[in-house]
């Protein structure tokens, strides 16, 4: 059968990943998760002091952008990919409240979202892929043959993180700062001049509030199906 690009994009916290993690796995395609991308560029920023007071010096993140190596390798316990930050592995790093509430200023930057989207065509290269992000069908895969936006309410997106941070035993973390952190990134995500969040006028929408994940599994194979048999 022949292998096809598959761009999931949507809000944050709304399940993407899972969903596309999950189909990659069961059709046998690559996924890559391109919001930790961002992420580990963002703890790049933390650790080598690029904030202070909370600002970030874009001057200097542009300049050292292109010497920053991000990368997965496929995790043999998981069996998908972590994310690689110069040769560590970040994996749990990135998901951080810390990183989570400063990485829309990073990923606001033209010179990492070169750099990234560079990378991630790069990765799509060979097709047989399941990207998810924010501008994957608009600007990463354009051509993508199948391309979903994902939507959910944004109370339900906060207590879906918040049960995933204490599941982590990040236990300190309250709704209201998780809802914060949500509403601020859609915010910034929709209203940032690099790439903002929006829908591709060819993906088909899915709100997923009320929907268990086997729903989502099982709308989201036949989307699949349609396009690889049609
Ligand atoms: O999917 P996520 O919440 O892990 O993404 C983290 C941040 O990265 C999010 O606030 C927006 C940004 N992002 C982006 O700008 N473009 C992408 N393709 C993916 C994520």
């Amino acid at each position: 059968m022949k292998k096809i690009t598959i761009a999931i994009d949507g809000f944050s916290s709304c399940g993407k990943s899972t969903m596309a993690k999950s189909l990659a796995k069961q059709i046998g395609y690559i996924y890559i998760d391109s919001g930790a991308m961002y992420r580990a560029i963002t703890l790049y920023c933390i650790e080598h002091n690029l904030f202070n007071d909370d600002q970030l010096d874009e001057a200097i993140l542009s300049k050292e952008i292109d010497n920053i190596k991000v990368e997965f390798k496929i995790n043999s316990i998981t069996g998908t990919p972590d994310t690689y930050l110069n040769g560590q592995n970040v994996e749990a790093a990135i998901r951080s409240m810390e990183v989570s509430n400063k990485v829309s200023q990073v990923s606001a930057i033209a010179a990492v979202r070169h750099a990234m989207v560079a990378l991630q065509e790069e990765m799509g290269k060979a097709k047989g892929i399941v990207m998810d992000g924010r501008d994957i069908g608009t600007v990463v895969f354009p051509d993508a043959e199948l391309k979903i936006f994902v939507t959910a309410k944004p109370e339900i997106r906060a207590q879906r993180r918040l049960d995933e941070l204490h599941s982590k035993g990040d236990t300190r973390i309250t709704f209201d700062e998780v809802i914060e952190n949500i509403r601020n990134r859609d915010h910034l995500d929709q209203t940032r001049k690099e790439s903002p969040l929006k829908k591709a006028d060819d993906a088909i929408e899915l709100d997923n509030s009320y929907m268990t994940i086997d729903e989502q599994m099982q709308w989201l194979l036949d989307k699949f199906k349609q396009k690889t048999t049609s």
